[in-house]
């Protein structure tokens, strides 16, 4: 496959964390430093947040994302919040079936199809959260796991719908606990996630797909991680709470070696 490596996109999962005034001081550190980024950047922030950083990144090459949405446009389903909102206060991104969401809140591959549907419908972007536990890729069952969970939650996305579909591969042993899957495992998978996509779709799309890692990525394996074939970006959750940490990731990703 030709994969189109120009593309790559460093996007920052803030997870629970952050106030408002923390995130308008968070912005104005890295704008400046990003203005000349050839790579797309994205910060996926809590909902309380959304608001202040698109303010804050009005202008700038940033993106704004949420990490869920619910399937419905409204509705009696308290302490939720739809794509339809999302979109009413600019957001672009929404993660979906990220694994924190699958393991403490009961996300099924169903309801994170729901999800994406709902998101494309209003013009929100999608990054589509997959990856095995730790137990799972010990019983070699990595690519069942990975395969089930990409199918279910593309079931009835269009070719023309994909474009709008970031995949993030992350494997659950290597979240927020350190241990990165090594260069060889991440791309391995990655590109065993672009084959799923040329089978449900075509060649083009496959190659066209951006498929970003996920799992304690930060400035010191960054490098070797987004230099793999397969891999054109990173979903980074810890090392994006930290400005100068980011603004390193996101300087590596621009520096032509990846
Ligand atoms: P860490 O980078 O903290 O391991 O988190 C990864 C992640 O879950 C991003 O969505």
């Amino acid at each position: 496959m030709n994969i189109n490596k120009k593309k790559t996109v460093i996007a920052g999962n803030w997870k629970m964390n952050k106030t408002p005034i923390e995130t308008k001081n968070f912005f104005k550190d890295i704008i400046p430093v990003t203005t000349t980024s050839k790579c797309d950047i994205i910060l996926c922030v809590p909902y309380i947040d959304i608001s202040y950083a698109v303010k804050e990144t009005k202008g700038s090459n940033i993106k704004i994302g949420a990490q869920n949405c619910h399937w419905e446009e409204s509705g009696a389903f308290t302490g939720e919040v739809s794509a339809k909102m999302l979109k009413s206060i600019d957001t672009q991104y929404v993660i979906i079936g990220h694994s924190e969401r699958r393991l403490y809140f009961a996300e099924t591959d169903t309801t994170v199809n729901k999800k994406i549907k709902a998101a494309l419908k209003e013009n929100l972007k999608v990054i589509l959260c997959v990856g095995e536990s730790l137990e799972e890729r010990e019983n070699d069952t990595t690519n069942e796991v990975v395969s089930r969970q990409t199918k279910v939650a593309l079931k009835g996305i269009t070719i023309n719908q994909i474009e709008n579909i970031i995949i993030a591969y992350e494997p659950l042993w290597a979240i927020g606990t350190g241990k990165t899957a090594t260069a060889e495992q991440a791309d391995e998978t990655c590109t065993f996630i672009r084959e799923i996509i040329s089978h449900l779709y075509n060649r083009s799309a496959a190659e066209n797909i951006v498929i970003q890692y996920g799992g304690s990525m930060n400035s010191k394996n960054a490098q070797e991680l987004l230099s793999k074939p397969n891999i054109n970006g990173g979903l980074i959750g810890g090392a994006s709470l930290n400005a100068n940490e980011f603004v390193e990731i996101i300087n590596i990703a621009n520096s032509g070696n990846v």
